[in-house]
């Protein structure tokens, strides 16, 4: 019975396999255009739809962004120009173009991610390397979000700004643009809290409780960055109590040294107290003072984000007053006192 059962199976299957054989060689044309339309409709969309999108956006994450210089200039209370050169290095190998598009510039290590501008990036050609120069006036819609840049900027040695925008590259060849997201993070050098402040040339007047003292001050911007800051007042600070205001007018920062004129109101006796008794009449005369950024007005406007940059912490500079006191007949040493 059972050695019966494979012999029915088999002379009931094989006529089958027998017609579809020669079904496949009559419609082989058929099979072979069926074939060829599902290899259209699914792996060319594939390497179209994946493949070649994955590639573009490797192109893009693969191209190195340097900041060569930014200019912060035109300052209102509201708006700015921001100018940027930068260079844009990518793997030439692929023929792309990639859209021009508005990116978001980021502070990147603050936590949330905190946008402080937004900036129109023009279309760029495929080349080992491009320059990219921009210069756009920008409305600070966020006065605290700039606030923090420039906080960040001033005061620290170096800071991340991620570039970050949704854009389409076109491949040379293929007609249709894939969308792709440019980001981008660049280090940049920071002011480093004025770190070098200097000041020569001091000079003393005993006649007036105002406009009593001026000198050269000297300020580092270790950064790439130019900034149009404007009339700029310090308070003035010594051993932990405000003796004054100093002011600088029209300051503008260039990367390198950068000197000005600065004139300051300063209260006489705790200087004067100072350069004659104990403890810092032992510095003889070169006195510790700290500046901190009061007011900063450009052109008639407020600048409060510059304002409260300068505001957030304390400069330390070291005035030597030692040959400004001379001049005026007060010895920059310490006086015996009667008793002593
Ligand atoms: C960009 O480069 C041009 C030409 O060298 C220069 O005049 C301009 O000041 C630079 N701008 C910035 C923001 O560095
Ligand atoms: C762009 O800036 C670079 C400096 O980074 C400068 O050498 C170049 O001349 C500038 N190009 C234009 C078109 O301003
Ligand atoms: C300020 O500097 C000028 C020289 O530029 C000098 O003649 C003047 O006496 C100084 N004034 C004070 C208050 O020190
Ligand atoms: C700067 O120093 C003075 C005097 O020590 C102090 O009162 C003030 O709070 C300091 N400012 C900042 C922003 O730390
Ligand atoms: C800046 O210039 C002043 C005066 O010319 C000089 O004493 C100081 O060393 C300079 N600083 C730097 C970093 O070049
Ligand atoms: C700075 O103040 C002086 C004197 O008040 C004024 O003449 C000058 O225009 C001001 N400069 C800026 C950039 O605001």
């Amino acid at each position: 019975m059972s050695g019966i059962k494979p012999d029915q199976a088999e002379s009931q299957t094989a006529p089958v396999a027998t017609s579809r054989k020669s079904h496949f060689r009559r419609f082989w044309w058929a099979y072979l255009l069926a074939f060829l339309v599902v290899a259209t409709v699914v792996i060319v969309p594939s390497v179209l739809l994946v493949a070649v999108p994955k590639m573009a956006q490797q192109r893009l994450n693969g191209a190195k962004l340097t900041i060569d210089g930014i200019a912060v200039v035109n300052t209102h209370t509201d708006s700015l120009i921001l100018a940027i050169n930068s260079t844009i290095e990518a793997d030439d190998s692929v023929h792309a173009t990639v859209d021009a598009f508005e990116g978001t510039l980021y502070l990147a290590d603050a936590d949330p991610l905190l946008a402080f501008a937004q900036i129109e990036f023009p279309q760029t050609v495929a080349a080992a390397m491009q320059a990219v120069n921009i210069s756009q006036e920008i409305q600070i819609s966020d006065q605290s979000a700039f606030t923090a840049f420039s906080t960040a900027l001033l005061t620290r040695g170096s800071i991340g700004v991620r570039v970050r925008g949704n854009t389409h590259i076109y491949i040379r060849g293929i007609s249709r643009p894939y969308p792709v997201t440019f980001d981008k993070t660049v280090t940049l050098k920071g002011l480093n809290n004025f770190d070098g402040l200097s000041i020569s040339d001091p000079s003393i007047s005993a006649r007036s409780a105002t406009n009593n003292f001026n000198g050269t001050v000297h300020i580092p911007n270790p950064s790439v960055l130019i900034l149009e800051i404007g009339n700029t007042t310090f308070t003035n600070y010594f051993n932990g109590e405000e003796v004054g205001r100093t002011y600088v007018n029209n300051l503008v920062l260039y990367p390198g040294n950068n000197t000005f004129f600065a004139s300051a109101d300063i209260e006489q006796l705790p200087i004067v107290n100072a350069l004659t008794q104990e403890p810092f009449c032992e510095l003889m005369g070169k006195l510790p003072f700290q500046l901190s950024g009061n007011d900063v007005v450009n052109n008639g406007q407020v600048l409060p984000y510059f304002r409260d940059a300068l505001a957030a912490s304390n400069q330390s500079i070291t005035v030597d007053l030692s040959e400004a006191a001379m001049n005026l007949g007060i010895p920059a040493q310490c006086i015996e006192s009667s008793g002593g």
